[in-house]
């Protein structure tokens, strides 16, 4: 990665965990030693938010995996950015391939998410990735680009600071199947080109974009080396004490 943005790992719990296994999480997180020059987030369920927040230690950031797109009002089943602020989080993950495909969220859905959580005050990952027939379809370019232009019209010009990318290609997600450093630095690289162009070249060069899928203490150093790679986004392998290799994967 390039030195002028901070290394940024996020550890996407998904629906994983009790509190006996969130004081275990932060267990190992609080022994480290963490990398002081990387950011950490962890993506927690919305029911521990509170308590994550309560005994991470401050240094390491909590998001909520999920958030509405208005401040409040009858919308069962749904948190709001006020919400996960008033608890102290200060970060949400939008648009994670799990809430495209298994929630049937839309592109534009994303997008007004996207705005509302920034408007609120809240730093967001949102998630971009194409499917396993995207890809063989030679479609990769054009999903990525699509779902990018939904997020990124929706991003106020003086709310770049607030924003991570995460680039998480569905068929890796889960399946072991890492892409390869170079598979995962092409579309970095692309989506980069893409911000340049259709944003600005400051916001290209200052936005962390990170890789998400099947990262692991075995490949997250080689990954961490690609010019376009800023970093990580981790499911199963946040939950477990290596994950403190991945956050130290720049060191
Ligand atoms: P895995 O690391 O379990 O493949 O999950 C990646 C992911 O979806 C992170 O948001």
């Amino acid at each position: 990665m390039a030195s002028a943005r901070k290394f940024f790992v996020g550890g996407n719990w998904k629906m994983n965990g009790t509190k006996a296994e969130i004081d275990g999480i932060i267990g190992f997180l609080t022994a480290g030693p963490l990398d002081p020059n990387a950011d950490l987030v962890c993506g927690v369920p919305a029911c521990y938010l509170d308590y994550a927040r309560q005994k991470l230690p401050a240094t390491i950031g909590v998001a909520a995996q999920n958030c509405y797109k208005v401040a409040k009002g009858a919308f069962t089943g749904e948190i709001s950015p006020a919400m996960i602020k008033d608890i102290g989080a200060e970060w949400v993950i939008l648009g994670h391939s799990e809430r495209r495909n298994v929630f049937g969220e839309s592109d534009a859905l994303i997008g007004e998410k996207v705005a509302h959580a920034l408007s609120e005050g809240l730093k967001v990952i949102p998630c971009i990735g194409e499917k396993l027939e995207e890809r063989e379809a030679g479609k990769t370019e054009e999903v990525v680009f699509t779902q990018l232009k939904a997020i990124v019209d929706k991003i106020p010009a003086d709310k770049w600071d607030s924003v991570v990318i995460a680039y998480e290609p569905v068929w890796a997600i889960g399946t072991g199947k890492t892409a390869t450093p170079q598979q995962a630095q092409e579309v970095h690289g692309k989506l980069r080109q893409w911000l340049s162009d259709n944003v600005s070249p400051d916001v290209a060069q200052k936005t962390r974009i990170i890789y998400g899928g099947s990262v692991t203490a075995d490949n997250c150093r080689e990954l961490a080396k690609e010019a376009d790679i800023d970093g990580s986004l981790v499911g199963g392998a946040s939950l477990k004490p290596d994950f403190v290799h991945i956050v130290n994967a720049s060191q």
